[in-house]
């Protein structure tokens, strides 16, 4: 397993892992604009050269948010999630973030899981918040 900062390269593997894993994925205008934004940090993750899950952060002063994280399906609970947050996490600390947010739909255990497991708490419900009509959850965790 390699964690690696993203690069402009990655963006035809991360967006076809985008489409397998979300019903409302970032555009490869959107994952293109991450790439260029100075307030974006993201990561890769690859087994032998092959890309099968990526993440980023955006941030702004201290604060920073969970944009994206994902694990292509069959290379799921193997600890790569965990690995992708725990390098964006240290990421953020370098950079003197002291706050993460994220939201998650109210129906993705596995992620909410991911997220208590790493001390996110829930604060709110956002209301019909993705375009389907589905609930988010706001989560934030203070890193110290
Ligand atoms: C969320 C996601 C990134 C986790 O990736 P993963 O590689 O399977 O996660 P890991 O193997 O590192 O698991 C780490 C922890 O996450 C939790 N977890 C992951 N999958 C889980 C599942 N199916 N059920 C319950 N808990 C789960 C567990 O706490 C797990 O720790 P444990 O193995 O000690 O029980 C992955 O399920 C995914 O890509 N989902 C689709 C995209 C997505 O929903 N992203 C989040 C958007 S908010």
């Amino acid at each position: 397993m390699t964690v690696r900062e993203w690069t402009i390269k990655d963006l035809d593997g991360i967006a076809a892992i985008e489409a397998e894993c979300f019903s409302d994925p970032w555009s490869r205008r959107m994952l293109a604009d991450s790439f260029l934004s100075e307030n974006f940090f993201g990561l890769v993750l690859e087994e032998e050269g092959t890309l099968v899950g990526y993440g980023g952060i955006g941030f702004a002063c201290d604060e920073a948010e969970l944009e994206l994280i994902a694990v292509s399906e069959m290379y799921r609970r193997c600890g790569r999630g965990q690995a992708l947050l725990s390098a964006l996490l240290a990421e953020a600390k370098r950079r003197d973030i002291r706050r993460m947010f994220l939201e998650v739909r109210v129906s993705n255990a596995p992620a909410q899981m991911l997220y208590l497991k790493n001390g996110f708490r829930g604060l709110y419900a956002r209301s019909r918040y993705y375009a389907d009509g589905e609930d988010a959850i706001v989560m934030k965790k203070e890193l110290d």
